[in-house]
């Protein structure tokens, strides 16, 4: 350093901060997660996750409508289904409620990007995220094969990306290959290549309502001591056509996160999971945390770890603190 040079002097007012300011939030980056039930008119809350809502479609759409009007036009979708079944049939049901739903809100919100996530877990009655053998193992191919047909499913009825959240191997080539082959080329794939076995998912299982009815997901979601395994897993998934990459959760894998965004060229999701939403929530209701800056701080962090895309339950809020600032 020159012996002049002193780092504080851009620090001294906040148009100064301003001007070399290297990280920015905007309503752009934002996905927004939300869930849909069967029913009309219903918003039931989901308990661990304060503002955080079940929709039924009709009321789905009416908030939606809401949400796009703040700046947040990309949304990924969740499905409670009417039955659950061991084969998740209503995933890939031409009438499912995703299908459903996705058939309404593209009418609405015609530009809107839609985000289907696709896995079976919601749809299974063991709530594991695919087929099981008979000794109670998740079965890989059977599975990949339900997925691929879910996702022509969802393309269908009007979804603008699928977004694979199983991690069995070998999905996204098999994806790919079945929307290819349908005449949906132009749908892109976002997928899950980094999604840890994580307690941090624990108020979605209560919101999606697939707690899994025996055992955990660890023999098909990653080992949380494993920084390398992420980088082959988005390697593999980039390897078999995925477009885009999520890493998950956000917070506690911001070094997966730089490291993957380092390793690769396409745009990196970062998904902050309900866990991380409810900690701050719990926090901020006891008073423990002023929890805009703690939301920010944290989507900031998110950011500056190189995600081009955060998938956040705060983005209503988030872009109503920025709506107010501008
Ligand atoms: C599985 C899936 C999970 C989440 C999204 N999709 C996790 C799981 O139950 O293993 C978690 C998201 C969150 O915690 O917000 N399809």
């Amino acid at each position: 350093m020159y012996p002049t040079q002193r780092p504080r002097r851009l620090r001294g007012s906040e148009t100064m901060r301003a001007l070399v300011r290297e990280t920015h939030l905007s309503v752009d980056q934002f996905i927004y997660p939300v869930f849909v039930r069967p029913g009309k008119g219903r918003r039931d809350p989901i308990g661990s996750m304060p503002g955080i809502y079940q929709w039924s479609i009709d009321s789905l759409v009416d908030h939606l409508v809401d949400v796009y009007a703040l700046g947040v036009r990309s949304y990924l979708l969740f499905g409670i289904p009417h039955q659950k079944d061991d084969v998740g049939s209503e995933a890939y049901d031409e009438n499912g409620i995703v299908q459903d739903a996705l058939r309404a809100l593209r009418e609405r919100l015609p530009e809107s990007i839609l985000i289907a996530d696709l896995c079976l877990c919601e749809y299974t009655s063991h709530g594991h995220c695919g087929l099981l053998d008979p000794e109670g193992h998740v079965a890989n191919d059977p599975t990949v094969a339900l997925l691929a047909r879910t996702a022509v499913a969802q393309a269908r009825a009007g979804a603008s990306v699928v977004a694979p959240s199983d991690m069995m191997d070998g999905r996204v080539g098999a994806i790919r290959e079945a929307l290819d082959r349908d005449g949906y080329s132009d749908v892109p794939i976002m997928s899950y290549a980094a999604k840890y076995a994580s307690g941090f998912y624990g108020p979605f299982r209560e919101a999606a309502e697939n707690t899994p009815s025996f055992g955990d997901r660890k023999s098909y979601q990653m080992d949380i001591t494993n920084r390398r395994e992420a980088l082959k897993e988005v390697q593999l998934d980039l390897s078999e056509g995925a477009d885009m990459i999520i890493v998950k959760p956000a917070l506690p894998y911001l070094d997966i996160l730089r490291e993957v965004r380092n390793e690769t060229l396409v745009p990196i999701a970062a998904y902050q999971v309900s866990g991380e939403y409810a900690m701050i929530k719990a926090a901020a209701t006891n008073g423990w945390i002023e929890e805009r800056r703690v939301v920010e701080e944290s989507l900031i962090a998110i950011r500056r770890a190189g995600a081009d895309m955060i998938v956040t339950y705060f983005a209503p809020q988030m872009a109503r603190w920025l709506g107010e600032d501008s």
